[in-house]
């Protein structure tokens, strides 16, 4: 016995298991019901008593180094670590995850935002769901207006006390509140995301971004927005970006006026996204009406102002040659990873 015991615990002391596996087929042949350790005990009990007292303590041992044995490889395995070495190899460099990148829309309003900054502009922001006071009347809007209409806004509660409330059409209800909250000057540009009822298409969509500009204090004048306009697009489309400015009609500027930009892809060559034309037209402008001052509580014979209005998806194609406005939302990583910038 004593020689069985001997041979056992070298076994013991030798054993290495690979997996749990092997580790429970050790359990089984020594510490289970029908195991070794249990035949070390029956036998025991057959033996003379001087025999007895001799093997009592080295079979004690025994059992308690194979149970040992079981107990530490166990929790070896359950922690994830095998015998004397790391499962995994420590020094091994780390499996990587993919980065996202920046939306080209975030790109290009940063890029807006971050030119208008250098000249002073604060940022603002307002509600989505708007009044129709701050999304129309305030702006001089006629009651029977087609942009009232429902085939371009999404109407959200109809209320004859208040006005109807409404998903905002454009940025411009952003001029309304900023006025309403305080006096010139006023020097601010607006970012934000639009809604009209729309065929989702190429070339239009339900919802999408616009920044807008507010400038009103005393003795601004029309030569200022030229020159605050011309200097933003340099900065947007390089030196030697032409721009002209065209007459045009908003109920909220008196003059009004759209400005296009040659080119910047066929430098006023021609192509497709210019339709030939060799301009782009990217903004709408003018001086802010004197109704829609009043309308905000401000003084229109002392103080006069400025607007524009700018969609960030127009700038993004044109900066980007993109010509299917859906790329914008179908979050399809393959698009939107081709955009990188120095700005973050
Ligand atoms: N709100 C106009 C639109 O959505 C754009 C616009 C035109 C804004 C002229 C202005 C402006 O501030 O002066 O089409």
């Amino acid at each position: 016995m004593q020689e069985k015991i001997t041979q056992y615990t070298s076994e013991i002391n030798t054993f290495q298991p690979k997996s749990v596996d092997e580790l429970e087929a050790f359990r089984i042949r020594f510490l289970g019901t029908k195991g070794i350790i249990k035949d070390l005990f029956d036998e025991f009990k057959t033996v003379t008593p001087e025999e007895k007292r001799l093997l009592g303590k080295v079979l004690n041992e025994f059992k308690k180094l194979a149970e040992e044995k079981h107990q530490s490889f166990k929790e070896q395995f359950e922690s994830g670590v095998q015998a004397g070495e790391a499962k995994q190899d420590l020094s091994l460099p780390g499996e990587g995850f993919e980065t996202g990148s920046r939306h080209p829309l975030s790109l290009v309003r940063k890029e807006i935002i971050e030119i208008f900054k250098k000249l002073g502009f604060n940022v603002a922001e307002g509600p989505e769901i708007e009044d129709d006071w701050h999304n129309f009347s305030a702006l001089n809007f006629p009651e029977e207006h087609p942009a009232r209409d429902m085939q371009d806004t999404f109407f959200i509660k109809k209320d004859a006390e208040n006005g109807d409330i409404a998903l905002r059409t454009h940025t411009s209800s952003v001029q309304v509140r900023m006025m309403e909250n305080g006096q010139p000057p006023f020097r601010a540009i607006m970012p934000g995301r639009v809604y009209r009822n729309e065929a989702i298409s190429a070339r239009a969509h339900c919802f999408f971004h616009q920044v807008e500009g507010l400038y009103v204090d005393e003795n601004v004048s029309f030569a200022d927005l030229k020159q605050t306009l011309f200097y933003f697009v340099q900065e947007l489309y390089g030196e030697g970006t032409k721009v002209r400015f065209r007459p045009s009609y908003f109920p909220f500027t008196e003059p009004s006026a759209e400005m296009d930009v040659s080119c910047s892809i066929c430098k006023g060559a021609g192509c497709q996204m210019c339709k030939h034309s060799g301009w782009v037209e990217i903004l709408g402008c003018g001086m802010v009406d004197p109704n829609v001052l009043e309308n905000c509580g401000i003084d229109s014979k002392k103080f006069t102002g400025y607007a524009f209005g700018m969609g960030i998806e127009r700038i993004t194609n044109l900066k980007y040659q993109i010509r299917d406005l859906r790329l914008f939302s179908e979050n399809d990583v393959r698009f939107l990873k081709q955009f990188q910038s120095e700005l973050i």
